[in-house]
């Protein structure tokens, strides 16, 4: 099962970035083909029957799978940027982190209104990063179709802030 081969692929690197917080680490995925061949199989899998048109990644490690997946679906991807790196019109939304606070932007002519978009990133902890980000799709008239994710810490309760965007969730490793 998935799961059991993330789990065992995923390190936990314990004060990272700052004391207390046990950093997920997804980099020994990346160093797997295969593996990453079975998470893009597993979302795909997972969104059978989903109704979306493109999908939109959270930078940095949002890119990483959200762009995988696009690719194989051979549908756009929308880059969702931290604060002062997309070159044209910005749209802004500022959030809190599990550590810090953060501004995320997309490009305003990222898509025409009424785009069904799947929201993707690595990890959903607070939830904070994709509260904002789907309010980003929804000021630009879009519609968040879902979310997905690698891997969800559910102790950190950032489900339930997703849920008046989408009720599709999927998350392919809880913690
Ligand atoms: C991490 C992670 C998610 C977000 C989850 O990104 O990749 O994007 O935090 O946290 P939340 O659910 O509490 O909002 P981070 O901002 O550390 O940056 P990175 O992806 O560029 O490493
Ligand atoms: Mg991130």
């Amino acid at each position: 099962m998935i799961d059991t081969l993330l789990k065992a692929a995923v390190r936990d690197i314990a004060d990272f970035p700052r004391p207390g917080i046990v950093f997920k680490d997804i980099t020994p995925i990346l160093k797997d083909a295969k593996l990453c061949d079975a998470v893009v199989e597993s979302f795909i899998e997972r969104l059978e029957g989903l109704d979306f048109d493109m999908i939109a990644g959270i930078e940095s490690r949002g890119f990483l799978f959200g762009l995988m997946l696009a690719n194989r679906l051979g549908i756009p991807f929308i880059p969702i940027r931290k604060e002062g790196k997309l070159p044209s019109k910005t749209t802004k939304q500022s959030y809190d982190l599990e550590y810090g606070t953060a501004t995320i932007e997309i490009h305003t002519d990222a898509f025409a209104p009424g785009a069904k978009v799947l929201l993707h990133d690595d990890l959903l902890a607070t939830g904070g990063t994709l509260v904002a980000a789907s309010k980003l799709i929804e000021q630009l008239g879009g519609q968040v179709a879902g979310f997905s994710f690698v891997i969800s810490l559910d102790f950190l309760k950032g489900r339930e802030r997703l849920m008046p965007f989408s009720k599709k969730l999927i998350s392919l490793v809880h913690y």
